[in-house]
This record gives C-alpha cells, structure tokens and sequence, in this order.
C-alpha cells in the first residue's frame, strides 16, 4: 500500500494536500456507498452564483439524505479526519488560519459527481474550511476535471484517494471532464469528490 503524504502550501495560500490518506479497506466502504448514491445524484443550484450555466455536475448531501450519521459509511470513514491529529498539526503548520478548526462547530458532507463535460467556474464555498476527497472507479476512465485556485494561478491536479483542504473562501474551479469512452449518464465511471464543509452555527 502507497503510504500517506502530506504536502503542504503555505504561500500564496495556505492549503494542504494528503496523498494516499484513506486506506484500500475506507475506500471499498465507500464505493459500497457511492454505487447506492450515484443513480440518487441530481443537479443542484449553488448558493450566491451568478448563472444557472456556472457549474454543471449532479450532486448528493449526506446530510439530508441518513437521519443517523452511523448509516453512512462515507460519514463514518470521514469522521477520522478528525481524530488524525498528525493532520491537524499539519495543518497548523500551513498557517494559523487553521486554528479555526477548533472552533467549528458544524459540519456539512456532499458527494459531488462529474462525467462528461461537467464542470464548475470559479466560486467560494460558504463555509469557514473545505476538504475535498477524489476518488474514481479504476482504470481511470476520464481526462479533465483538475482544481484551480483562479486568484493564485494555480493548478491541483487530481490524485485518486488525495485529500485538499483550503479555507473555503479561496476562489475555485473544476475543469471540464472528458470521458475518454462514451459511457451513459450517471456510469459511475466520472469523478467523484466527497466534499465537506467546516462551518460555524
Ligand atoms: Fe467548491
């Protein structure tokens, strides 16, 4: 098994990135989850975007959908991120700015999905720190759909099995995603990223 990494940016923004973070065993568990989701995923309107056209991909929240948390098994294998206290301090080292973490006091989990020429502009997340988590069914069956930080310039590509976190109020966007062979709608061949938003009430 590939071992984890972190990576951490400090300037111009402070973001981090963790490769390899969830072991084979969380990532089987999830994709149990994602096969039931995926056929359930709809388009959604984002908050405070400018144009019906700024994103197009379909999405689910986790939180809407499982009254108990312990349902899930995405919730339950994301809920680690909080006890990884190798990943907090991490953190911490990125910048102070993360020193919020402990004062966030809700969380919100969706599970966003791209295939085709899906994709989103350049947005905030309304929320106080993002984690993103790619995952997709192998062989890889897509080319597109990296990050930008649109302000800084700067490209992540997307690892499978990678985790970012950034404050959520950093400016970003998904490329297109190009599936290489032509596959229905809704395959579960695309990108998929659990997304999770830190907040305060
Ligand atoms: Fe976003």
């Amino acid at each position: 098994m590939n071992k984890k990494e972190y990576v951490i940016h400090q300037k111009p923004i402070p973001y981090m990135l963790v490769k390899n973070y969830f072991s084979e065993d969380d990532i089987e568990h999830m994709f149990r989850e994602l096969k039931f989701l995926t056929p359930k995923m709809e388009f959604q309107d984002g908050t405070n975007l400018p144009t019906k056209d700024h994103k197009k991909n379909v999405q689910i929240n986790l939180d809407k959908l499982y009254e108990n948390r312990d349902t899930s098994n995405i919730l339950n294998v994301m809920n680690k991120i909080y006890n990884d206290g190798e990943l907090i301090s991490n953190l911490e080292i990125a910048s102070w700015f993360y020193e919020v973490w402990g004062y966030t006091n809700n969380d919100n989990t969706f599970v966003a999905y791209y295939e085709n020429t899906d994709y989103y502009k350049t947005h905030r997340d309304i929320a106080v720190i993002s984690m993103m988590y790619w995952l997709w069914e192998e062989p890889k069956s897509f080319t597109g759909g990296n990050l930008h930080l649109t302000d800084y310039d700067i490209e992540i590509p997307i690892e499978r099995n990678q985790l970012m976190i950034m404050p959520s109020s950093t400016r970003h966007a998904v490329d297109p995603v190009k599936m290489i062979k032509q596959t229905d709608k809704l395959s579960g061949m695309g990108r998929y990223c659990i997304v999770r938003f830190l907040k305060l009430k």
